[in-house]
């Protein structure tokens, strides 16, 4: 088993905060509560959970990302659980959460955040996202209530999330003129999903020295190949995620193609399909991306830390990129 000790870490922006390649994502942790009505994941057990967590904290991730919205709250509160269970082997672990800003003002960021720091139970918030680009205020106001939490102590870090390029500039300009870097912008990103390589947010930033956290670095699932050899799967899928346009039968045809290689690769490396997807995801783009794969069972984690192990040749690498590129989806 890999040793945290042996995984390398990675500044996260411009930030001397160390984070592993890839992060835990937690939206899983839900507890069986909706998201904006929807019911996206199965109730997890408490204890399952904290396998997961600790299974990835052993495996070398040393963050995990939850979210406001993740259960609102349940999924802060049952990481936080897990965590504080594991007592000192935990205490480093760091914490990313989100504020939800739909039908909000900026100034919930400040009236909310000992909401959050209470479902986090005595944890520190290591890094703040803005959730969406979406809320009754402009980037500019946030980032001046996100300045004022930083300085209050209240947080370590700030970053945004699913932010196009115009809003991220405009929130990088905004923190920097407070005298804070942004860290990070939260994307959704995976060989399936290449939108942020061609819309200027990848561009953007690497030159602005801002990290982007890859969020569904597996597809929800596809690319670790399981719904591609076994189409019932797709039938048992808890909530409205059967529904996307990647598990239909017409995009699981267009994909095979990628699955095809990364099982080849797979076998070649003598390991499994979603570590060479993760792999190539945390190094395709040199240090600049990092990933969140979420889990709803403890071997999800004991196999996704494994990408954390080796790096994919160069040749590899490109090799991934273009068969991705002839069957992304977006
Ligand atoms: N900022 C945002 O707007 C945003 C949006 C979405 C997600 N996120 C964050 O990103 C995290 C990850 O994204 P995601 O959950 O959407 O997608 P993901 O990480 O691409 O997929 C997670 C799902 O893939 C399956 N899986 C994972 N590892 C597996 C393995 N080794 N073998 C077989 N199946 C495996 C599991 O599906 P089953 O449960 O079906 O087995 C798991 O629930 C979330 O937890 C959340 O923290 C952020």
């Amino acid at each position: 088993m890999t040793t945290s000790s042996s995984i390398s870490l990675r500044n996260l922006g411009a930030s001397d905060l160390k984070v592993s390649p890839l992060g835990l994502g937690t939206w899983q942790f839900s507890k069986g509560k909706r998201l904006a009505g929807i019911k996206f994941w199965p109730d997890l057990e408490k204890q399952l959970i904290q396998e997961i967590v600790k299974v990835s904290l052993r495996g070398g991730i040393n963050w995990f990302d939850t979210a406001e919205i993740y259960g609102k709250g349940a999924s802060e509160a049952v990481l936080a659980d897990a965590l504080n269970e594991l007592g000192d082997e935990a205490k480093e672990a760091l914490i990313c959460t989100k504020w939800w800003p739909a039908f909000r003002r900026a100034k919930s960021i400040n009236q909310t955040i000992d909401q959050r720091l209470e479902a986090l139970k005595g944890r520190k918030i290591d890094l703040y996202l803005v959730h969406q680009p979406f809320s009754f205020s402009s980037a500019n106001e946030e980032m001046n209530q996100m300045a004022q939490l930083l300085q209050e102590g209240k947080i370590n870090h700030v970053g945004v999330s699913n932010f196009s390029e115009k809003k991220l500039r405009e929130a990088h300009g905004a923190l920097k003129e407070q005298g804070f870097p942004l860290v990070a912008n939260q994307m959704k990103f995976s060989l399936l999903d290449r939108r942020i390589e061609r819309n200027g947010v990848l561009d953007a930033a690497k030159q602005l020295g801002v990290t982007i956290i890859a969020y569904s670095p597996l597809e929800q699932g596809i690319l670790t190949g399981k719904f591609h050899k076994n189409r019932e799967l797709i039938k048992n899928i808890v909530g409205p995620r059967k529904y996307l346009s990647g598990f239909k039968e017409s995009s699981l045809t267009r994909t095979q193609p990628l699955i095809d290689l990364l099982e080849r690769l797979a076998k070649e490396y003598d390991i499994s399909t979603s570590q060479i997807a993760l792999n190539w995801t945390i190094h395709f783009h040199g240090e600049t991306i990092v990933a969140i794969p979420g889990a709803t069972k403890k071997h999800h984690a004991e196999e996704n830390i494994g990408a954390l192990t080796f790096r994919l040749s160069d040749k590899h690498l490109a090799e991934i990129d273009k068969v991705s590129k002839e069957v992304s989806l977006k």
